[in-house]
């Protein structure tokens, strides 16, 4: 075989690399007239917002912020020490007054802390000419996520199943009510979450439109 010839098998490899990329190429274009929005993502802690939203910026080639990376940020303070030192009211005075400037955007995913329900305006303003995407995750999945990892005050002297079911619990109704879509995360990659979602939130918006 002539040495610029290639077999059978680096034509099949090399072809479907071209064709990934062509489908993610095709993806990217057709999100931008899909999603003409802020996607809001909401959430207990441990439910993957965050790395779901990164997905979605990917596939979709849109713009991703992400409320507590915001607030760490503009603070110059880790989440415990603003809680430490200023208390959860001083922090949900933060979270309040960045998805109000949120309201500007236009096509930006946004992942936001777990607690952004617990303010009934919250919600008001994340409603604003967006979607908002419920996350869920059972407690024993959310304890497995999220154990080793001490940057939640909430959780920081209750890392337990117990305590994670009960405050779930506590916050499912205002999570469910700010909900247009909602998808379980449960053993599930980030890529099939992704499909998921975007394939809820078309069926979503064909329904507003019927
Ligand atoms: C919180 C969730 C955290 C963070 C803060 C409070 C909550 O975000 O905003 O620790 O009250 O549920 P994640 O949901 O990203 O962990």
């Amino acid at each position: 075989m002539d040495k610029s010839e290639k077999n059978p098998e680096q034509i099949q490899a090399s072809d479907m690399h071209t064709m990934e990329q062509s489908a993610a190429r095709m993806t990217r274009i057709q999100a931008k007239s899909l999603f003409d929005y802020n996607i809001f993502l909401i959430g207990f802690m441990g439910t993957g917002k965050s790395t779901v939203a990164a997905g979605l910026k990917d596939k979709l080639a849109m713009d991703q912020v992400e409320t507590d990376a915001e607030i760490v940020r503009r603070q110059g303070m880790s989440i415990p020490d603003i809680f430490a030192e200023y208390g959860e009211v001083y922090f949900r005075n933060l979270e309040s007054s960045i998805l109000i400037e949120l309201q500007k955007r236009k096509r930006t995913i946004v992942s936001c802390g777990g607690g952004i329900i617990v303010r009934k305006e919250n919600t008001e303003h994340m409603k604003k000419n967006s979607r908002i995407v419920l996350l869920t995750a059972k407690p024993e999945t959310v304890y497995e996520r999220v154990r080793d990892d001490h940057s939640r005050p909430i959780l920081n002297n209750n890392m337990n199943v117990a305590y994670i079911s009960s405050l779930m619990e506590k916050r499912q109704p205002l999570y469910e009510a700010a909900a247009d879509i909602i998808v379980a995360t449960d053993g599930k990659n980030v890529s099939r979450i992704c499909e998921e979602i975007i394939s809820k939130l078309i069926a979503f918006d064909k329904s507003k439109t019927q």
